[in-house]
């Protein structure tokens, strides 16, 4: 069987296969973290895009001070892995699930994770009480991305009221996610309605000290957003994860600030007609809800997924000089068009440097959605 293995040439790889630019990823790193050095804000950044321990560790070799994970599924591995300081961004709810934060946390006493419902602390107390642990906890506010979250001001103060009456959970700070302003293309207009929700998260968070709670963070932001919110007082950490690699969606909001680090490599298998190649990658290679992929080098080229293992290329007439230059047994990079739900695709990163395999990382967290 073919063993991929370090000093490999990127051409010998079998496709599909995801391929992470080593230089522009660390790029990306240095970018984000420079942005943030002159600034008080911390950075925690979100696994839920990597889903990788290897790059867990290179981001806390960068500086930032814990990760985020989406699930608890995530977290047991990130644990597994030494990463201790993690903050669980979705509610805890489920017997099941309760159960395996209760457990995790007996050997990883730093995770912390966020609430937003009387039943939902209500159920985590007494499994806590029963086992004599102690959890960190925060609040979810609804900043307006109207996910999970309950309303800033009065709603909050009422929960954090409800925390306080649990002898084993500590509230320490507040989470506002602004999920839907992170592609908002004009600047202008993301960097406004940020303000709005920084005002709504900051304002609560002050609310919630003045009535005695100790709120030492106060974390939001992904990708879009994380720079705006590092300049709104009082945020005191930001979360973003697809800075990493990028996606198309993502580079056509904000434009070149983070390099497309991650390419889906593909192989032509079929050239069935003039303006028609069908290449080894589909719904389970790429993912489509934001868009489709872009091929790279191939202008006027379009592709569309043919089911679950083909994709096609198509083309029109002008740009029949595509075709002539495709094969069979060329090799077909593309953009992912949404990062996150592409690598939850693959097994392996293959972390390649000029056009030589570098490193191979297994995606340990794919699929730990639970
Ligand atoms: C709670 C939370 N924080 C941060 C992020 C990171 O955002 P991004 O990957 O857009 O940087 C996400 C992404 O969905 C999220 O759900």
């Amino acid at each position: 069987m073919y063993q991929p293995r370090p000093g490999d040439l990127l051409a010998s790889l079998d496709t599909p296969a995801m391929i992470v630019d080593g230089q522009l990823m660390e790029e990306n790193i240095a970018r984000l973290m420079a942005r943030f050095r002159e600034t008080p804000v911390r950075v925690r950044p979100h696994l839920k895009t990597a889903k990788s321990p290897e790059l867990a560790h290179r981001l806390l070799a960068a500086g930032v001070i814990g990760c985020c994970v989406a699930k608890v599924s995530e977290a047991e591995v990130m644990a597994l892995a030494g990463i201790e300081d993690l903050l669980i961004t979705s509610e805890i709810v489920g017997p099941p699930k309760v159960t395996r934060l209760v457990n995790l946390l007996r050997r990883h006493p730093r995770i912390k994770v966020v609430v937003d419902s009387q039943v939902g602390i209500q159920v985590l107390s007494a499994a806590l009480e029963v086992a004599d642990l102690h959890l960190n906890v925060l609040i979810e506010l609804n900043v307006g991305q109207n996910r999970c979250g309950v309303a800033p001001g009065e709603d909050a103060l009422a929960l954090a009221q409800y925390i306080a009456s649990m002898s084993h959970l500590h509230l320490i700070g507040v989470q506002g996610y602004e999920g839907h302003l992170q592609h908002i293309h004009d600047l202008q207009e993301r960097t406004r309605r940020c303000r709005e929700a920084m005002h709504l998260l900051t304002t609560t968070a002050a609310q919630l000290r003045t009535a005695g709670f100790p709120i030492e963070i106060v974390t939001t932001g992904g990708t879009g957003t994380a720079e705006i919110c590092a300049q709104w007082e009082g945020v005191t950490e930001v979360q973003p994860g697809s800075f990493l690699f990028m996606d198309t969606d993502y580079r056509n909001a904000l434009g070149p600030v983070y390099a497309n680090a991650l390419t889906i490599l593909s192989t032509v298998i079929s050239l069935p007609s003039p303006n028609r190649a069908i290449v080894d990658a589909g719904l389970k290679s790429l993912s489509i809800d934001s868009g489709m992929p872009e091929p790279l080098g191939l202008p006027g080229v379009q592709y569309q997924p043919a089911g679950d293992e083909h994709g096609v290329l198509f083309w029109d007439k002008q740009t029949n000089a595509a075709r002539l230059q495709l094969a069979i047994g060329d090799r077909i990079a593309f953009y992912p068009s949404h990062i996150d739900t592409t690598i939850n695709l693959h097994d392996t990163y293959y972390v390649c440097r000029n056009g030589v395999l570098e490193a191979i990382w297994p995606v340990t967290a794919r699929g730990k959605v639970q």
